[in-house]
């Protein structure tokens, strides 16, 4: 590791910590980088995981989390780790059934589907529904030995909503939409639950040591500007609020670029982008104290690797190296070859401005 990425102000006491300077708006010799969904099946070594255990045994077994979630550190030489987990472990510890069947995606048997649903789910002690993640997380940092930092993450409130009403994947999640419609106090009264559950969920994921806290409102982009202000940005700045005095907090709107400007003049540090806009453009909606996450679209990473580091370089130039963290528009997808994966990073660590 060149000891040029050991800023000055290094306070962490992490060794690579060009992410947190990035996220801190401190000046950086180059952007860090990590890929959303950097953990998963396009890795061989995964896949052996995966042939072993079955889903909820990964997300449940700290020592398979700690290795699943080093695997593209040691494989891909990203600057920063994600916690192998998923946003669903959340409706779980509320009291709904999910289930992660192959090649279905996910499945919740038993949704909401009336306000007097709202009975069966409960605000839970997280500590002790979910202490595996965070037992997941103290390992995790200890094997890292502070090489680099470890993101920590929930699913937005909206986007939980989503799966909880609709009951499994949907493109447009219409009878979420509709519940939040015909049910506006049960929907509010739900989302409020999340929330709750949520900010105490970040908060036990911070203090087990997670350095950087990601939240994914993966499906916002379904809603009208109007609808994003109603049902998604105050619970999503809720949980903004609660979290961001005590470490750095992204926002990931995924497709409501409509909300970066507002969601930046209420105090959003960071926030991660999708390829449908523009980075200047981006840059303009959320001003120069912004840190911006993003946003090459994943199936670009089928293209040769001197596409992608020309892709790449295009990228850091249009966004420019500071208050940028390189990334994707959205997750990895298991078709995209380990090489292309490395060729993204790579270009990053190879650009000079
Ligand atoms: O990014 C990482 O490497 C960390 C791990 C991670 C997973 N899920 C592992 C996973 C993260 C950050 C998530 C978040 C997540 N989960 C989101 C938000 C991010 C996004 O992609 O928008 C969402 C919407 C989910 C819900 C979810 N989990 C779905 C829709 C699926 C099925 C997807 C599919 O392609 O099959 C999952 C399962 C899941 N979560 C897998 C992984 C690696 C694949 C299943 C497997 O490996 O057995």
């Amino acid at each position: 590791m060149s000891d040029l990425l050991v800023s000055a102000d290094n306070i962490s006491g992490i060794k690579n910590d060009l992410f947190l300077q990035a996220l801190k708006g401190n000046k950086v010799e180059r952007p860090p980088v990590w890929m959303m969904r950097q953990a998963g099946r396009y890795l061989p070594e995964y896949m052996v995981l995966k042939r072993k255990y079955d889903f909820f045994t990964r997300v449940q077994t700290p020592e398979l989390v700690c290795e699943i979630t080093l695997q593209p550190v040691d494989i891909i030489g990203v600057d920063a780790a994600i916690l192998f987990s998923d946003i669903l472990v959340i409706p779980q510890a509320m009291g709904l059934e999910v289930q992660m069947n192959e090649g279905q995606g996910p499945l919740l048997p038993d949704p909401i589907k009336t306000p007097e649903d709202l009975q069966r789910i409960v605000v839970p002690d997280v500590a002790e529904r979910l202490h595996y993640v965070m037992d997941a997380i103290t390992l995790t940092k200890k094997t890292l030995n502070n090489k680099i930092p470890l993101i920590g993450f929930a699913g937005a409130p909206f986007t939980i909503l989503c799966y909880i009403v609709e009951g499994k994947g949907s493109k447009t999640f219409d009878k979420a939409k509709a519940f939040c419609y015909q049910h506006p106090i049960a929907a509010r009264q739900l989302l409020q639950m999340i929330t709750d559950t949520t900010i105490l969920y970040l908060k036990a994921q911070r203090t087990a040591g997670a350095d950087v806290l990601q939240v994914f409102d993966s499906w916002s982009g379904l809603l009208s500007p109007a609808d994003f202000e109603s049902w998604a940005q105050p619970y999503l700045l809720q949980i903004q609020q609660a979290l961001q005095p005590f470490c750095p907090v992204i926002l990931y709107p995924k497709g409501s670029w409509y909300a970066m400007k507002d969601l930046a003049d209420n105090g959003t540090m960071a926030m991660g982008v999708d390829w449908c806009i523009k980075p200047q453009f981006a840059r303009e909606l959320v001003g120069p104290h912004v840190t911006l996450q993003g946003n090459l679209d994943p199936a670009k990473l089928l293209q040769t690797t001197a596409e992608i580091r020309t892709d790449v370089h295009n990228m850091i130039n249009a966004f420019g190296a500071q208050r940028y963290i390189a990334n994707l528009g959205h997750g990895m997808t298991p078709n995209i070859p380990v090489d292309h994966a490395r060729a993204f990073v790579d270009a990053v660590k190879e650009w000079r401005g």
